[in-house]
C-alpha cells in the first residue's frame, strides 16, 4: 500500500535548504509584530512583503482557491485561519502562523506559535508540548524507520499530558510539490507504514488539542476548528532523510524555537 514517494537528490538539498531558510526567516520576522492590536490581515500583508522581497513565492496564494500568504490560527482554530483585517489579537491569545514559500522552485514550509501579550499557564503548557511533540516526532526520522513510528511517538507523548492529537490533518511530503506522499500522520502504530529512506522530503507537523481531537471546517471552506472550541497549537518543520538521520531545512536562523521569541 505504500505510495511511490519521491527521493530526492542530497544536492537537491540545497535548493531545500534555501527555501526552508527563507520560510524560517519569514517566521523570524513577523515575531516582534505579533502584538495586542494587530490585525491577522495586517501580519499577512507583511508576511507576503518580506517572502516576495527575498525572492520568494507564497505557495498559498491560488492553492486551490485560498488567497492568503499565510494561515493564521489563533486559540481555538485549529489550522487554516483566513488572515483578516477584522481579526484583532487580544492579550493572551496564542496564534499559529503558517507559511510556505517557493523559492528557485523548492517549497519550505513551516509554522510556529506566538504569544500575545500574556498566555495563560494552561495554554502555555499546551504550546510548550506541542512543541515538545513535534520534537518527539523529528527524532523518529531516521531512515530504516516508519511513518507509523513517528505518528506514534507524536500521539503518546500528548496523550501522556492528557492531551489529543488532531487524526483529520497530517504532516505531507513536499520537495517540488507543497502537498505530495507521504502522509505524516499525527498518529500510528510502530514499525507500520511508510518505510523512511534517505532523500524523502516531507513535514513534521502536529496540532494537538486540549479537548478533543475533533474538528470542525466552517462554512468559509478552510478554518477548522476544535468541536469543542478548545485551545489548539501546532509547530511545523520541513526536513529531510540522510543516510544517518534527518537534516531540518526550516531552522529559525535566530535559534528561535517557541515562544516567547528573545
Ligand atoms: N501550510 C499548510 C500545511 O502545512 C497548508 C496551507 S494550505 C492553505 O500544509 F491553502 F490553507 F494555505
Ligand atoms: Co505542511
Ligand atoms: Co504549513
Amino acid at each position: 500500500m505504500t505510495k511511490n514517494v519521491t527521493k530526492y537528490d542530497i544536492k537537491d538539498f540545497e535548493g531545500l535548504r534555501k527555501a526552508g531558510r527563507l520560510a524560517a526567516e519569514t517566521l523570524d520576522y513577523i515575531t516582534p509584530f505579533v502584538k495586542v492590536g494587530v490585525s491577522t490581515g495586517a501580519l499577512d500583508d507583511l508576511l507576503e512583503a518580506f517572502m516576495r522581497q527575498n525572492g520568494g513565492i507564497p505557495a498559498t496564494i491560488g492553492y486551490h482557491g485560498y488567497e492568503k500568504a499565510s494561515c493564521i490560527s489563533p486559540n481555538h482554530v485549529v489550522c487554516h485561519g483566513i488572515p483578516s483585517y477584522n481579526k484583532i489579537l487580544q492579550d493572551g491569545d496564542i496564534i499559529n502562523i503558517d507559511i510556505t514559500v517557493i523559492l528557485d522552485g523548492w517549497y519550505g514550509d513551516t509554522s510556529r506559535m506566538y504569544y500575545v501579550g500574556k498566555p495563560s499557564i494552561k495554554a502555555k503548557r499546551l504550546v510548550e508540548t506541542t512543541y515538545e511533540v513535534m520534537w518527539a516526532g523529528i527524532r523518529q526520522c531516521l531512515p530504516g524507520n516508519t511513518t507509523g513510528d513517528i505518528g506514534h511517538a507524536m500521539q503518546e507523548l500528548a496523550a501522556s499530558e492528557n492531551f489529543s492529537v488532531v487524526l483529520d490533518f497530517c504532516g505531507h511530503g513536499i520537495g517540488r510539490v507543497f502537498h505530495g506522499a507521504p502522509n505524516i500522520l499525527n498518529y500510528g502504530t510502530p514499525h507500520t507504514g511508510t518505510k523512511l529512506e534517505p532523500g524523502m522530503v516531507f513535514t513534521v507537523e502536529p496540532m494537538v488539542n486540549i479537548g478533543t481531537y475533533r474538528t470542525l471546517t466552517l462554512s468559509d471552506g478552510w478554518t477548522t476548528i476544535t468541536k469543542d472550541r478548545s485551545l489548539s497549537a501546532q509547530f511545523e518543520h520541513t526536513l529531510g532523510i540522510t543516510e544517518t538521520g534527518y537534516e531540518i531545512f526550516t531552522l529559525s536562523p535566530k535559534h528561535w524555537t517557541y515562544p516567547p521569541y528573545k
